[in-house]
């Protein structure tokens, strides 16, 4: 009797590494990347290995139906997305992003707005995600602008978590990762404040979008993606704070940052720092340019470098052309900063706009 007490049934050992295993797939950290066709790199280009999770984008919602369905044209290269990208990275998570900053926000509006057109989406998802081997959905509704688009946006994330647990169960499957892309504050400009209490109790965690905060429709030059506050009021760092006063726990903010920047055509050649005067966008019709763009550009002209370490930012001039990017310094800080102030991780948008994976590097290490 004494001595069989002293050996721990065989079963207790499995179920506690089956819970230290689902304890340690909870808290796994992002280290993230979004990826679309037509970029500039095919998905098994990714190296995945700089990646713990990769968003495939964007799936889009069918307004007449409330369905998310995946284009023809993406939908051969999404279907093989996971195996892709697991090539040389067997444990990388993939999700696929729903909607995007060209979608229409109507449609998810209307979506939202009852409960059958919710649950038609939540369940065409979940199939969706299945039948093309995703791990996870992630929502990029931009934005809901009101509040009642906001409540109903945690009513839509309260039934999606409903259903992705009632899936798990049945199927036995590990339940589905839910994220949604947000924007940098929980407090949007329109003003209308996120649902973060249902945010918080039904998404694994929230990508928040702290860059664009300078483009052609500002009125000066001006930092893209400052980690500390410009002058404006405007930041990451300030978009952090709120999301956390506001309830959501860092345990579940990922901070998103640009592998882009934005290039003006300044007003004055010699007025070439922040809040200088423009008179259009240079390089693109909207001014986006990607980093590795960037850095050919600064060697092709020669072009100035500057590296703003009070805002964390960096940017770079030749003639009247001023652009505003993230480099290897601003990366690495955020992510220092992101661990530091517990957050869940980090994600880039887009992995293509890297340059021979130096910030996926950059940041990876950093972490
Ligand atoms: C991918 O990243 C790893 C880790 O930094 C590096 O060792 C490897 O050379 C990279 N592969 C490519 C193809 O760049
Ligand atoms: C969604 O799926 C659930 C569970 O399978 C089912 O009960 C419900 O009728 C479905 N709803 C729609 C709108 O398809
Ligand atoms: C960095 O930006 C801040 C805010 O605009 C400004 O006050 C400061 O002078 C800049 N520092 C450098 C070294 O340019
Ligand atoms: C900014 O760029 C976009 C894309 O090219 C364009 O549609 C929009 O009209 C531009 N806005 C301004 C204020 O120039």
């Amino acid at each position: 009797m004494a001595s069989k007490d002293n050996h721990i049934p065989l079963f207790l050992i499995f179920s506690f590494l089956s819970l230290l295993q689902i304890n340690s797939s909870m808290a796994q950290n992002v280290k993230g990347g979004y990826w679309f066709l037509g970029s500039g790199i095919t998905a098994s280009n990714i190296n995945s290995t700089l990646f713990t999770h990769l968003f495939c984008a964007f799936a889009d919602l069918d307004a007449s139906t409330n369905e998310v369905v995946i284009s023809s044209a993406n939908a051969q290269s999404f279907a093989a997305f996971t195996g892709d990208v697991q090539q040389t990275n067997p444990s990388v998570k993939t999700l696929l992003s729903i909607g995007g900053g060209s979608s229409n926000a109507n449609a998810f509006a209307a979506m939202a707005s009852q409960s059958s057109s919710r649950q038609t989406f939540i369940n065409s998802s979940i199939a969706l995600a299945r039948s093309n081997g995703f791990y996870g959905l992630d929502l990029d509704w931009e934005y809901p602008d009101t509040d009642e688009k906001m409540t109903n946006l945690g009513l839509l994330l309260e039934e999606w978590r409903t259903a992705v647990a009632a899936e798990a169960a049945s199927s036995g499957k590990a339940a589905l990762l839910l994220s949604a892309a947000v924007y940098y504050s929980p407090h949007y400009w329109s003003p209308a404040d996120y649902p973060v209490a249902a945010m918080a109790a039904s998404l694994d965690w929230i990508n928040a979008m702290a860059y664009d905060f300078f483009g052609n429709w500002s009125s000066t030059t001006g930092p893209l993606a400052a980690l500390y506050d410009p002058g404006n009021g405007i930041s990451g760092d300030i978009g952090v704070r709120a999301w956390i006063q506001a309830g959501m726990p860092a345990g579940q903010i990922v901070l998103g940052f640009p592998f882009y920047g934005r290039a003006f055509t300044l007003a004055n050649a010699n007025n070439h720092g922040y809040f200088a005067p423009f008179t259009g966008t240079a390089l693109s019709s909207d001014g986006a340019i990607v980093y590795n763009q960037i850095t050919s550009y600064i060697s092709q002209n020669s072009a100035t470098t500057v590296y703003n370490s009070t805002v964390v930012s960096a940017y770079c001039y030749s003639g009247t052309t001023w652009i505003s990017y993230d480099d290897t310094q601003t990366i690495s800080t955020k992510v220092v900063y992101a661990k530091g102030k517990g957050l869940k991780g980090y994600f880039a948008w887009h992995v293509a706009g890297d340059d021979n994976w130096v910030l996926s590097q950059t940041a990876s290490s950093s972490w």
